[in-house]
């Protein structure tokens, strides 16, 4: 068994990036330049955000963060979107979610820009990646490609099953899993709290996409012998022991599933280290295509 290890992965990409970034200054360009908009004081966009302008200081972006409270009305949200999108010295920007409960967090993905959309959010971006067309693709997906591209494992014509069927894990994995290029050309399915014989499908995998958000959903019965588990979980759980007061758990029950795998990414410092590096991979696109 191999344990795929994201937080040194995740490190690796943000060195090539800086490496990447450093050539484009010298060559009289300007750095990449990210701007996030955070809503309101919740503690884990609190939490995420810093990690993302920390991210840009790593890779050598410029880096513009934008604060509002809770009072802010959506039309004051849109017009602020608005702005970005026109305004020439942003590569891309993000909208931190969740959004407080009077805006419409649907119609302010759609007010961003698809070119500025590094979040992979928007629509377009969506659709554009279900037609296989270039595109930003949302940071968890992205990250456990990368992950599966890194580790060499081998995708084409391989059973991958998908538990979940999100619109940001679920339903685009699926969608790069099945797209015609490496890694990817596998024979995807996807399974949800509807799925008959639901133990059997993952039992048949030779990749498991668990995402589902229900700690250690996955037991050892449910896992091929030899197969390859992602574990996209991470709901945290009351721990008195941490400084924080929880920990986070993953969809697989690691310590009976390990054994059995050939690669299994761990909870934490398995997919999730890896998504703040595809928000990077995404702005740096942007900034290329500039
Ligand atoms: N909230 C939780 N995850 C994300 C993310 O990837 N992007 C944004 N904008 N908000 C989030």
């Amino acid at each position: 068994m191999q344990l795929i290890d994201g937080k040194a992965t995740a490190a690796a990409i943000k060195q090539e990036i800086a490496e990447e970034v450093k050539t484009m200054v010298a060559n009289g360009e300007r750095a990449p330049h990210l701007a996030a908009i955070l809503v309101g004081h919740d503690g884990g966009s609190e939490t995420y955000v810093a990690a993302k302008v920390k991210a840009c200081e790593e890779c050598g972006f410029t880096s513009t963060l934008l604060r509002f409270e809770d009072s802010i009305t959506e039309e004051e949200l849109l017009a602020q979107v608005d702005a970005l999108n026109k305004n020439p010295e942003i590569d891309g920007f993000i909208v931190q979610l969740p959004l407080p409960k009077h805006i419409d967090s649907q119609k302010v993905i759609e007010a961003v820009d698809y070119r500025k959309d590094v979040d992979g959010f928007n629509p377009v971006n969506v659709g554009r990646l279900s037609i296989g067309l270039p595109c930003f693709v949302s940071a968890t997906p992205s990250g456990i490609m990368d992950l599966l591209d890194r580790y060499h494992i081998e995708t084409k014509g391989k059973h991958c099953v998908v538990l979940g069927r999100s619109n940001i894990v679920g339903k685009p994995v699926a969608m790069l899993m099945m797209q015609k290029t490496n890694p990817g050309n596998a024979t995807v399915t996807v399974c949800h709290s509807a799925s008959e014989n639901l133990n059997e499908i993952c039992a048949s995998a030779d990749i498991l996409i668990a995402a589902i958000g229900q700690p250690e959903f996955v037991k050892a019965d449910m896992v091929k012998e030899g197969a390859v588990v992602i574990d996209v979980g991470t709901t945290r759980v009351p721990d008195a022991t941490k400084k924080s007061g929880f920990k986070l758990k993953g969809d697989v029950k690691f310590d009976e599933v390990a054994p059995k795998c050939s690669f299994i990414t761990p909870v934490p410092g398995g997919v999730g280290p890896m998504t703040i590096c595809s928000l990077m991979k995404n702005t740096l696109l942007a900034a290329k295509r500039r």
